[in-house]
């Protein structure tokens, strides 16, 4: 079966100070749970720090951004190959705030999936609702066209090495949550579309599951067939709460 996988996403969050006593205790929490894979997303000033700290832990260090480009005259971006010089297994693409307020397109989302890959990192492709296209029925076509976008420009093959993550909008940092049922519809969905292609790509692909994740909800959420873990903000920040959530996906089997 798939194995599961649990990333904390920091967002613009943490200090030198406040990271260092973060990882520590979830590396330390870590080595007492088998059967999930654990990753944190860090902001790029720290990344050198916590590649260092994290090194030879069962945490991964991973990216919540990424240019398209290779390199060159784009000023403040940095590029996949300077990532993957600090042991970032895993880079968020499309997360819905780079969407949302960045502006950030399919095609872009798409772009840096395929730069992620070209320097040995597996994307995190974000995809999710916002509640208006909910309400108006279109939850589906919405995650559909930013699925695609990827689909197009990568191809199925490209999924084998990455990761999904379904994030409707209107649950992120908001305390709303979807209902287990509801997010497993959407990941049965996204999974469906993509075995529409390739069967055994769709199989084995991970889906995971974000918006105001929390030790309270993880397990109900983490029992549904088609959700394969999470992808945490806020719980992510406080040691105890995530490595909580950690172990829900745990206790799925
Ligand atoms: P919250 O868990 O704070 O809702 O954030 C979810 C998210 O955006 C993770 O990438």
């Amino acid at each position: 079966m798939r194995a599961r996988l649990v990333a904390g996403n920091w967002k613009m969050h943490g200090s030198r100070t406040s990271n260092r006593a973060l990882l520590d205790a979830v590396i330390r929490g870590m080595s007492e749970i088998s059967g999930v894979e654990c990753a944190v997303c860090v902001p790029f000033p720290y990344l050198a720090e916590a590649a260092v700290q994290l090194a030879r832990s069962a945490v991964g260090c991973a990216a919540q951004n990424v240019s398209e480009h290779a390199q060159g005259a784009y000023t403040g971006e940095v590029s996949a190959a300077m990532l993957a010089e600090f042991d970032c297994r895993y880079v968020l693409v499309g997360h819905s705030e780079r969407r949302q307020i960045f502006g950030e397109t399919d095609a872009r989302a798409a772009a840096k999936f395929v730069a992620a890959q070209a320097a040995g990192m597996a994307p995190i492709l974000c995809v999710g609702e916002t509640l208006e296209e909910r309400d108006a029925g279109r939850t589906e076509s919405t995650v559909a066209r930013q699925l695609d976008a990827v689909l197009e420009k990568a191809g199925v093959a490209a999924l084998a090495k990455s990761v999904l993550a379904y994030e409707p909008v209107w649950t992120i940092g908001t305390g709303r949550n979807a209902t287990p049922e509801q997010a497993q519809a959407v990941h049965a969905f996204l999974r469906g579309r993509i075995a529409g292609r390739n069967n055994e790509i769709a199989a084995r692909l991970r889906i995971l599951y974000g918006g105001s994740v929390k030790p309270a909800n993880a397990k109900a959420l983490f029992s549904m067939s088609d959700i394969d873990g999470g992808l945490i903000g806020g719980a992510s920040l406080v040691a105890d709460d995530f490595l909580e959530i950690v172990r829900a996906a745990e206790s799925r089997g």
